[in-house]
């Protein structure tokens, strides 16, 4: 069995390195060197890389938060669902969105027996076969304004929207924001979005990243440990800047990223901290007081516009900002990595299956949605056969199905796969049956490609 993945580094490129490297070698005891400096490779040459995001203004979100504010206060003290300050708080973001250029909708459940409405904003553009998700509750508790929650992440996630607008970005992927009714119920929105979106439409979802209370009054810097590559970026992000994080375990699946986690969406987040105390190990590296709650207003009525550290809800903005940018503008993954098995495989007559394995190792995630299977079989009348791609968790994707009057020879063919559901390492087989008698065949061989 021979297992291959192809070096995409250009082998010409090395070449010249190393034909420089070694007349450096040789002309290193004259001085002065009488070769002009190798010139810089070309621009057009390097790897193609992510946008740096811009600074979201501070005074932005801190504007966004004292619009909830005013609301909450107009519509009896809070911005909770069923109540007339839930919905004038979704109005507010959805006319900054619709100014800006995006594509709104609204999306109603019923939930306590009252309306609930999710807001989803698409950025026109992007790979629509690939969507990065921001989202943020935008529901409060009926005991205050729920300005830090979680009217700190929906002021943020607005206003990283609001420069993509500014930036008429064009990012690699489809950016799509949400902001969530009824999270404080149980993610009934976030539940209701995922549970209502067609299974072609979640496998579409690259990754879902989660904003619920990023400014609480005595911040912790808090990332989730989910997606490994959601967590490296808004890690990456805070490294940058010199402030360490911690992962957050005040409640995993607390919060509306969870329904997207189900559904086997990457997922990733901030958080700043709710009712767990911070500790004196966390209070010298953040600052703050140990002893004390991270937000000692938290589902209060004194969670009001006071009720917010400016640095925290600064940084984790710019954090939101870095990860939309960085993840959304990244070049998407250049297929082609190719892995095969080209050992033969005799097919039984009207026999049982037989398999051929290749095994994929150091990739990260899942499938593209466009794998390739390239399969070549030899038969003698191959309406006989019946092949089936099988992940490495066991779902079989058919390729071709039997049919009694196809008599011509072989399947040398290459299919298409949605296997986005599917996560890239591990066993991957060519699964062939013949089903019916007198003629047989062989595997030649196959190949995924990547
Ligand atoms: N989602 C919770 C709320 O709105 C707050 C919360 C608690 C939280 N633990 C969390 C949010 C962990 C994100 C991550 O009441
Ligand atoms: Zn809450
Ligand atoms: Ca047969």
């Amino acid at each position: 069995m021979k297992l291959s993945a192809r070096d995409r580094t250009p082998g010409a490129r090395r070449l010249a390195a190393c034909t420089l490297l070694a007349l450096g070698g040789l002309i290193a005891s004259a001085a002065p060197p009488a070769l002009a400096a190798p010139a810089a490779p070309a621009p057009a040459a390097l790897a193609p890389s992510a946008l740096a995001a811009p600074d979201i203004p501070l005074a932005n979100v801190k504007a966004h938060l004292s619009q909830f504010s005013s609301i909450a206060a107009a519509n009896g003290g809070n911005r909770a669902h069923g109540r007339t300050g839930y919905k004038a708080s979704l109005e507010y973001v959805k006319a900054k969105l619709d100014a800006a250029g995006f594509t709104t909708s609204v999306q109603q459940f019923t939930a306590s027996g009252a309306t609930g409405y999710n807001l989803i904003a698409d950025w026109p553009g992007g790979d629509p076969n690939s969507v990065l998700m921001a989202g943020s509750h935008l529901d409060s508790v009926s005991s205050g304004a729920g300005i830090n929650d979680n009217g700190s992440g929906s002021a943020a996630v607005l206003e990283t929207a609001l420069a993509v607008s500014r930036a008429q970005l064009q990012p690699t992927k489809h950016l799509r924001f949400a902001w969530w009714g009824a999270e404080e119920l149980g993610l009934l929105g976030s539940k209701h979005y995922v549970n209502n979106l067609p299974a072609t439409e979640r496998a579409k979802v690259s990754g879902y990243l989660n904003f619920d209370m990023i400014g609480s009054p005595n911040p912790g810097y808090f990332v989730y440990d989910d997606d490994p590559a959601i967590e490296k970026t808004f890690k990456d992000y805070f490294t940058g800047i010199g402030v360490p994080t911690e992962i957050e375990t005040e409640g995993d699946g607390r919060s509306d990223h969870a329904p997207f986690k189900s559904a086997g969406i990457p997922v990733g987040g901030l958080f700043t901290g709710a009712s767990n105390t911070k500790t004196s190990a966390q209070a010298q590296k953040w600052g703050g007081t140990a002893g004390q709650a991270f937000d000692r207003c938290y589902h209060s009525s004194c969670d009001g516009t006071a009720n917010i550290n400016d640095t925290a809800l600064d940084r984790n903005s710019d954090a939101a900002a870095h990860a939309i940018w960085t993840l959304g503008t990244e070049p998407a993954v250049p297929p082609g990595d190719v892995y095969e098995n080209t050992t033969d495989v005799s097919i039984p007559d009207n026999g049982a299956a037989v398999t051929s394995t290749i095994t994929v190792s150091g990739r990260t995630g899942n499938a593209p949605a466009t794998l390739k299977a390239g399969v070549d079989i030899t038969h003698t009348w191959r309406g006989d056969l019946v092949v089936d791609l099988v992940a490495p968790d066991g779902t079989a994707y058919r390729l071709k199905s039997s049919s009694s009057n196809d008599s011509a020879d072989n399947v040398i063919a290459t299919y298409t796969v949605n296997a986005s559901a599917e996560v890239a390492n591990g066993d991957w087989k060519l699964r062939v049956q013949d089903v019916a008698a007198q003629d047989t065949g062989r595997i030649n061989g196959w190949k995924l490609t990547f």
